[in-house]
């Protein structure tokens, strides 16, 4: 039996329904991320879980014991929330020992739990300090150092990193990425970032309008994902709306290759940027490059082709292959295509 289980959750807030049919198993000592744009509802699944809000179906499982109606203080779960709240008047030390003075911890053990949570954030050397004199980061991992330290079966994280900058929050993710490792801490994780979810996650859920749509390996989503929404979500993907039969897809009047595939109908081609090249001879489409664009290890290229734009990127490892408005022809491999039906998309 997996370590958690979430049975068909939902959450409806009056006649709005945030969340719906929420299944899910996870097993001890994973890192699961909840991925989706704004407004899909991550915080209400992961407070779900928290115990801060009732389901209105569905029942949570912790260990073979149903926890669903467990007021969230018996649920021993650590939580960590993007505005992290520490107490401004308590050192740091005393923050992160305030979890285990509530439940009564003895003096000594408590010492030594918090020396070691501080140890683990690398905190140490700023144990005395108040809030306040700490940056963002530190702040941020004293709100972690609180949670992990009374050894919660579940560490609950919504946008923990939401308040950094950005080259701040690389780094806090290969930390918290490395500590999660080291400790074998179960983990649920909430964010609307894609690079965020790929570095940290074992699992990724993504979610829209409530709903899982795909449940993976970040390699496996990425390489293939089911539709339009998991395809654009999750990295960027050039998608043309055809028509599959007998292993092809005709795009705007365009025969596309496709591997033989058992779909027929109106379909979703999906091919990755980074998959798409240029090419001299026997091309796919020809077009027009419209803009190119430099992101520091890649070239992005759009070119205006008549079956629509088409994205190229290209590894910045030598002088760039082409200028705006050169004509190009472009090709890719029918292997890495991705077909999906158009039906399926709920
Ligand atoms: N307490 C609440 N009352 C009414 N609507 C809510 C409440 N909490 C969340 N919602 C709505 O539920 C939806 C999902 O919210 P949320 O889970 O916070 O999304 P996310 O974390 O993915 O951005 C949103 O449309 C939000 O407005
Ligand atoms: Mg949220």
């Amino acid at each position: 039996m997996a370590f958690l289980i979430l049975e068909q959750l939902a959450k409806k807030f009056g006649d709005y329904t945030a969340v719906e049919d929420f299944g899910l198993s996870v097993e001890k000592g994973e890192f699961v991320c909840l991925l989706g744009p704004s407004g899909c509802g991550k915080s209400t699944t992961l407070q779900m879980v928290a115990g801060f809000v009732q389901p209105t179906v569905g029942r949570i499982i912790l260990d073979g014991q149903d926890i669903t109606d467990v007021h969230p203080s018996k649920r021993g779960l650590g939580v960590v929330f993007q505005s992290y709240a520490l107490f401004p008047h308590m050192t740091v030390a005393d923050n992160v020992a305030f979890g285990l003075q509530m439940r009564k911890v003895p003096k000594v053990e408590c010492h030594a739990r918090v020396d070691e949570a501080l140890e683990l954030v690398q905190l140490t050397a700023l144990a005395k300090r108040f809030p306040k004199e700490l940056s963002g980061g530190q702040r941020q991992r004293v709100a972690l150092a609180r949670a992990i330290v009374v050894k919660p079966p579940i560490l609950l994280l919504d946008e923990p990193m939401g308040a950094l900058d950005a080259l701040l929050r690389d780094e806090m993710q290969i930390e918290l990425r490395e500590l999660q490792k080291r400790i074998g801490i179960t983990t649920i994780m909430v964010t609307h970032d894609q690079a965020e979810a790929m570095t940290l996650a074992n699992r990724i859920v993504l979610m829209g309008n409530g709903r899982i749509q795909q449940v993976g390996a970040p390699f496996d989503m990425y390489e293939q994902p089911r539709g339009n929404f998991v395809s654009t979500f999750l990295g960027r993907a050039n998608v043309f709306s055809g028509t599959c039969s007998g292993g092809t897809v005709v795009v705007s009047g365009r025969h596309l290759p496709a591997e033989s595939s058992v779909i027929t109908g109106s379909v979703d081609y999906i091919i990755r940027p980074e998959k798409v090249t240029f090419t001299t001879q026997d091309a796919l489409v020809t077009g027009t490059v419209k803009t190119r664009v430099f992101l520091g290890h890649r070239w992005l290229y759009q070119v205006e082709t008549p079956i629509g734009v088409v994205e190229l990127s290209e590894a910045n490892i030598a002088p760039p292959s082409a200028n705006e408005g050169d004509n190009v022809g472009l090709t890719w491999s029918e292997a890495h295509v991705r077909i999906t039906s158009q039906e399926e998309r709920r």
